[in-house]
């Protein structure tokens, strides 16, 4: 049977940029013979519109039954006064938890044609490819006790960063079974110099890798790591990290090559019955309401997530690498939606015009 995808565009500039990850996908089972069977649903404020929550329980089995979910984004102003629960966001996170997936895949990728768009110099971002691995489901943004509380006469606010051996093993089976795919090198970072969770993490990362004996092993503290990221990254490939570390290094990383609409992202949780990783695929930035409905929005970002989970979903290396270099040959070719332009008088095309041409730059590889 044909792979299966469920399509959850969102809101805002979320149906704008899937609709030409749509098109793509309609292209690789045209051209290609690759056909998956899609199905689309709600997810977000528009799912809050049609059926007052903001993930349908119908949805959510459907989620956990494909073999890949892709979302676009969700949110916007209409529903900012709503209750915390019923929050487009909402629907989002109850896809992570059930999901549990804790494995969030960032990559900073640098296409050349951009690297004088990054804030740091050419030459140390130009050829970028790296993959942050953040830990997403524990840590200390989960950890008990928290809260805030009396402590004699004044208050105090606790979290607690909480990891257990078994959370920090299989987030580091998916940082190697990652650093197996790309180029065999992994960087793990915590501060086992002052945290007893990173003392853990260390040892439990080292006692992993035996099992990944190709894989060259390094351990570094996260503030050396926040260093070391901008002042060389290309020293780096797969890196691996908790929630709360993974949460700075990987913004910090992103903002290494330049536009949110360009960055994807794909959340992993434990193999499924048929060996794939449950995974859901998303573009970093939000719903953009501030551009929404004039097309504008940059789809790369989208695109991107969608050639990620031709990797690591679909076993499609070759495709998502064909899908990457169509991407890369058009912004070789000048092409620029709005957020990729800076002063110069470079006129912008539109949302469907830069899926257009990653189309037609796909059609002549
Ligand atoms: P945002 O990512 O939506 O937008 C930030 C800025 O980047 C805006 O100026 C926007 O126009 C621009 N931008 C974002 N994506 C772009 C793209 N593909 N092409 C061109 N420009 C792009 O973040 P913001 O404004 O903080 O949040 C807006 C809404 O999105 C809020 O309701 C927020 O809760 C939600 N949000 C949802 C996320 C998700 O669905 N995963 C993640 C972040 C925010
Ligand atoms: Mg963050």
């Amino acid at each position: 049977s044909n792979p299966s995808l469920l399509i959850l565009p969102g809101d805002g500039i979320g149906p704008e940029v899937m609709a030409e990850v749509r098109r793509i996908i309609d292209w690789y089972g045209a051209k290609r013979g690759l056909v998956f069977d899609v199905s689309e649903d709600l997810v977000g404020g528009c799912a809050y519109d049609a059926h007052g929550t903001p993930l349908h329980d119908d949805t959510m089995a459907k989620a956990q039954e494909v073999d890949a979910v892709l979302l676009g984004a969700v949110g916007g102003p209409k529903y900012d006064s709503l209750d915390f629960s019923l929050k487009p966001e909402r629907g989002l996170l109850r896809l992570r938890k059930e999901m549990d997936l804790y494995a969030n895949l960032r990559p900073a990728q640098c296409f050349d044609a951009l690297a004088d768009f990054s804030s740091l110099k050419t030459d140390v971002v130009a050829g970028l490819d790296i993959m942050i691995v953040r830990e997403l489901t524990s840590g200390v943004y989960f950890g008990e006790p928290r809260g805030i509380f009396e402590e004699g006469n004044e208050r105090v606010g606790i979290n607690t960063q909480r990891y257990t051996e078994s959370e920090i093993d299989r987030v580091a089976r998916s940082a190697f079974e990652l650093a197996m795919r790309r180029n065999r090198k992994l960087c793990s970072m915590e501060k086992a110099n002052v945290m007893e969770s990173g003392v853990l993490w260390r040892e439990v990362v080292t006692e992993v890798g035996k099992d990944y004996p190709e894989v060259a092993l390094t351990h570094m503290y996260a503030d050396a790591g926040a260093m070391q990221l901008t002042r060389w990254p290309k020293q780096f490939d797969v890196i691996v990290t908790d929630n709360l570390f993974g949460d700075l290094l990987s913004d910090l990383a992103a903002m290494l090559t330049g536009s949110l609409g360009m960055l994807p992202s794909a959340s992993l949780g434990a193999p499924m019955a048929n060996g794939r990783p449950k995974a859901l695929y998303e573009p970093v930035h939000g719903s953009a309401p501030d551009i929404a409905g004039q097309g504008k929005a940059n789809p790369i970002a989208c695109i991107l997530s969608f050639a990620m989970a031709l990797r690591y979903s679909f076993d499609q290396g070759a495709e998502a690498d064909r899908l990457e270099k169509a991407v890369e040959r058009v912004l070789a070719d000048g092409l620029r939606t709005a957020d990729l332009l800076g002063q110069e008088g470079v006129a912008p095309v539109t949302t469907a015009e830069m899926g257009s041409a990653i189309l037609a730059a796909l059609d002549a590889s």
